[in-house]
């Protein structure tokens, strides 16, 4: 299965991609991560792009379609994957469904996130990721079993976003609507995109995505099985 989640900052893409990844066994392949391991470790590419990254900007195009076309052919993601905050812009797309081309040319889902604004500036305010494993916490919405313990791995350290302070937020937020919100019409005319409610809790949003694969998955096995 190829999935690829598709919202605003904050909207619960990776939230719902851990959850798919895991029930699904397949990667989840998110950009943000990818680039904030290449800031972490200080690399020459994680040199180039920190300051983009914490104000809230995009990296380029061309840094991003490569980081994911490398990803993408790891032995990993042969029986499929997850993207979360790929593609994002236009040109992303169109360098996605030619690397899909080349590739086998199977057909993948976008599922689309729509949350109101005052919830997104809610959900991002409250976040948190353990520093260990990645594991992401909300302090209202996503408490761990045990305070102040990772449910997933046991670190008790926990770190906050550079780009979640008020002032990137709010330039991520115009980024997505200028170069991201495009996305929707152009899945729409592909006739890959679904959209989903992204209010609710996170169980009641991962119940209508589970809805969604589990129509496309079979259909799509119909339609192998017809050809
Ligand atoms: P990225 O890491 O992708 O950030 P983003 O798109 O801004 O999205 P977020 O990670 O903030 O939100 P999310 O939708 O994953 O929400 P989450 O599940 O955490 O990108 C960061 C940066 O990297 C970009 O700004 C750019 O610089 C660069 N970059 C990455 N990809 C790029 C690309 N393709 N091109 C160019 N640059 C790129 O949920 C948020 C919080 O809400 C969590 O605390 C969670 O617990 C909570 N929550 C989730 N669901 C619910 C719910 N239903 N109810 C209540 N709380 C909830
Ligand atoms: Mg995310």
């Amino acid at each position: 299965m190829r999935l690829v989640l598709l919202g605003a900052p904050g909207a619960g893409k990776g939230t719902q991609a851990d959850i798919m990844a895991e029930e699904f066994n397949i990667p989840k392949l998110s950009t943000g991560e990818m680039v904030r391991a290449e800031v972490a470790a200080d690399t020459a590419l994680g040199k180039e792009i920190k300051e983009t990254i914490n104000k809230g900007k995009l990296v380029s195009d061309s840094i991003m379609v490569d980081l994911v076309k490398n990803r993408i052919s790891k032995n990993d993601c042969v029986n499929g994957f997850i993207l979360d905050g790929f593609p994002r812009t236009i040109p992303q797309a169109e360098a996605f469904d030619s690397l899909i081309k080349s590739l086998d040319n199977q057909s993948f889902m976008v599922i689309n996130f729509a949350v109101p604004t005052e919830e997104l500036v809610k959900r991002i305010s409250g976040r948190y990721t353990c520093k260990a494993c990645n594991a992401g916490y909300h302090k209202e919405f996503k408490k761990p079993i045990v305070a102040g313990v990772c449910d997933k791995c046991g670190s008790s350290e926990f770190v906050f976003r550079e780009d979640d302070k008020p002032e990137a937020v709010k330039v991520r937020i115009d980024v997505y609507n200028e170069k991201t919100a495009p996305l929707i019409e152009y899945y729409k005319k592909n006739g890959f995109l679904s959209e989903v409610n992204g209010t609710g809790t996170i169980e009641q949003i991962n119940a209508s995505v589970r809805a969604l694969v589990k129509g496309f998955n079979s259909g799509f096995n119909k339609a192998a099985g017809e050809a």
